[in-house]
């Protein structure tokens, strides 16, 4: 049975060079606008949020033009005194999606030292189930998204023998499918954004053994349509934020060039919005922080070289993941 395709077709008119200026001010005005309806309205993923934005700025080189005092306040606030985790804002619920993007933020500024590391620890460890398995917080949702947060944690902070590894990985290879991709949980459909997740868990924890590679980096370039674009799904349509999730996890299985990589560079920077600065989902939708920082990974691991070298596995700058050495594996 044939597949039905759903694409795009990029306005001719759409920008083909990269608009660097345009997007440092758009982070840096998203950055500032807290009386705007929008910025008021994603408190709830206020750590994330900020996590995108200035690794968008540090792949550029532009981290220094947002106040480093003010960010670093902001996560000491964020840390809740009980769990040891950390929140998307203050008075809010700690998370493992807002605790990993504290402390990636916190390693961008070598500022570990501004929040209790062993708190967090005891945080992430109290979130593994027997399975191997993590919740996302205290209300027990499971999802590989969760492992994955979980180790690239502890893995930033050097303390990955703080769980059980083993069984973690178990439950991993649990939610692999018949097409080696991942889903959420086990027998869930295979997804770019949980094929990311679980492949970066195997890279931190040393086991892409697990995969059959070329079958998965099969099912991974399937994803791109004729627009360049690339989506998660079959029969999705293509998105930015999916020229990471994809690529990423073709560099951790050493098969980026399984893509066109020109075509999907004219995709890229088709969404990239020539008013307001910032890249889109598709051409001509509304720009936001989200789909700009993975335009801007994408491109660089397609190699821009106005943007920084980007790590594939915990999606930050590279010289980040090499000044605290932080190992990992890529195939
Ligand atoms: C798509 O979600 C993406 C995912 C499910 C992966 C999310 C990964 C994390 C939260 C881990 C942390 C990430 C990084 C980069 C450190 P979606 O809800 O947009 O899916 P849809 O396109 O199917 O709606
Ligand atoms: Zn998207």
């Amino acid at each position: 049975m044939a597949i039905p395709i759903k694409d795009i077709k990029l306005p001719e008119d759409s920008p083909k060079e990269l608009l660097l200026d345009k997007h440092v001010e758009f982070i840096k005005r998203y950055g500032k606008s807290d009386d705007d309806y929008e910025f008021g309205m994603s408190d709830y993923l206020r750590m994330s949020g900020m996590y995108w934005g200035l690794t968008a700025l540090e792949l550029v080189d532009k981290l220094h033009i947002l106040p480093e005092n003010d960010v670093i306040d902001f996560i000491k606030r964020c840390q809740d005194p009980e769990t040891g985790g950390i929140s998307a804002c203050i008075d809010h619920d700690p998370h493992l999606l807002y605790t990993l993007s504290a402390v990636q933020i916190l390693c961008m500024y070598d500022r570990l030292d501004a929040v209790d590391a062993s708190a967090v620890v005891n945080y992430v460890t109290s979130l593994q189930l027997p399975d191997g398995s993590f919740t996302g917080d205290k209300w027990g949702e499971v999802d590989t998204r969760f492992s994955f947060c979980a180790v690239a944690t502890l893995a930033l902070l050097n303390r990955l023998d703080a769980i059980d590894v083993e069984k973690a990985v178990s439950f991993v290879e649990s939610c692999k499918n018949f097409d080696e991709g991942f889903g959420s949980r086990p027998f869930s459909e295979s997804h770019a954004g949980m094929v990311y997740c679980c492949l970066g868990f195997l890279s931190i924890t040393g086991r892409l053994d697990i995969v059959d590679r070329d079958t998965l980096a099969w099912w991974l370039c399937e994803r791109q349509l004729p627009s360049g674009g690339l989506n998660g799904r079959p029969e999705k349509l293509p998105d930015v934020c999916y020229s990471w999730w994809v690529l990423s996890s073709l560099t951790m299985l050493g098969r980026l060039h399984w893509i066109s990589a020109p075509a999907l560079k004219r995709f890229i920077l088709a969404c990239q919005d020539v008013e307001t600065g910032g890249f889109s989902d598709r051409p001509g939708d509304v720009a936001d922080p989200y789909h700009t920082v993975f335009g801007f990974a994408a491109l660089s691991l397609l190699g821009f070289d106005s943007i920084k070298p980007v790590n594939p596995t915990f999606c930050m700058p590279q010289h980040v993941i090499d000044k605290l050495k932080i190992k990992h594996q890529l195939l």
